[in-house]
């Protein structure tokens, strides 16, 4: 495996490999690696020739006062899973090398960013749309792999794809859950013993949520004020519990046949994401 901070070498090995004839798969990544960015490297090890890792601790979509700082940075760690998934290049640059001079340029994709996520932490998406389409710039993968887990950061990027002709397909793979259910995030680290106890209930939450639907609930409000009964049983500060549209992520009244099931909510100061689909076309 090869280890790299330096775009001109990831331009010049990724070069390498597509003269090959292999197919590039990439994972973007800010690092602490777990088993949840493990199932996107076998994703694309099974589906492309030469995977790409990236590790970027990406300033520009985190707000002012959020964790950028104390995010968790551990690179020899990451570099042991990385080689033992199967990982043929991993590009970890520092801020200089993916920013040398203030951005002038954005990328902003409206609509899908306005709700959710977007409501509380203004200019985030704009971050991540950005870093991914320089990272996919610099790369230019065939395909990069996603997690449903931030569901609204795949659709995200995925729109941006689709606007921008970029030409690569996103790959977007299951949420991996630690036993009792919590997803797995770089962030759990954060939680102490009685936070993490506390974590689960946004999982709970989702599961009641899943089976009053499949019983026949179609009132969304119904739903909402059960998950939120569920997430007052702990010490859990709820940001948003919605139910959206799939694609549009726009939030729905009643349920038809599909529907997007999201939470944040901060336990003790860590901001926790999840969300589930239910598509009552699927058992
Ligand atoms: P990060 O939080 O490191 O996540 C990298 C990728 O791993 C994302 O696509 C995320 O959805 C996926 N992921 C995280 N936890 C997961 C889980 N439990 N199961 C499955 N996939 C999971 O998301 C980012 O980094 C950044 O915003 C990034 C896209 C790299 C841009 O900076």
């Amino acid at each position: 495996m090869e280890f790299t901070a330096s775009i001109a070498e990831v331009r010049r090995l990724v070069e390498r490999a597509r003269t090959a004839g292999k197919r590039i798969g990439f994972v973007p990544t800010m690092g602490a690696l777990h088993a949840g960015h493990v199932s996107l490297i076998e994703a694309a090890v099974r589906k492309c020739g030469y995977v790409v890792v990236s590790i970027f601790v990406n300033p520009t979509q985190f707000g002012p006062g959020e964790d950028f700082e104390r995010y968790p940075r551990d690179s020899a760690a990451d570099r042991l899973i990385c080689e033992q998934a199967g990982v043929e290049l991993v590009f970890a640059p520092d801020v200089k090398e993916m920013y040398p001079q203030r951005n002038l340029t954005w990328v902003n994709v409206e609509g899908l960013t306005e709700g959710l996520c977007g409501g509380s932490r203004p200019g985030h998406f704009r971050g991540v749309a950005t870093v991914c389409n320089k990272l996919f710039n610099i790369v230019r993968p065939d395909a990069a792999f996603f997690g449903q887990k931030d569901a609204q950061q795949a659709l995200v990027i995925r729109r941006m794809a689709a606007d921008m002709n970029l030409p690569l397909e996103i790959e977007i793979c299951r949420t991996v859950r630690d036993q009792d259910g919590l997803a797995l995030s770089s962030r759990n680290r954060y939680l102490s013993t009685e936070e993490r106890a506390d974590a689960v209930l946004l999982h709970r939450a989702l599961v009641k949520a899943e089976s009053m639907i499949r019983q026949g609930q179609r009132d969304c409000a119904a739903v909402v004020d059960a998950m939120r009964g569920v997430l007052a049983s702990g010490r859990v500060d709820v940001g948003y519990v919605q139910m959206v549209d799939v694609e549009t992520l726009k939030e729905l009244a009643t349920i038809e046949k599909k529907v997007l099931i999201a939470i944040a909510a901060r336990v003790g100061k860590t901001r926790l994401i999840d969300n589930i689909i239910v598509d009552l076309n699927k058992s």
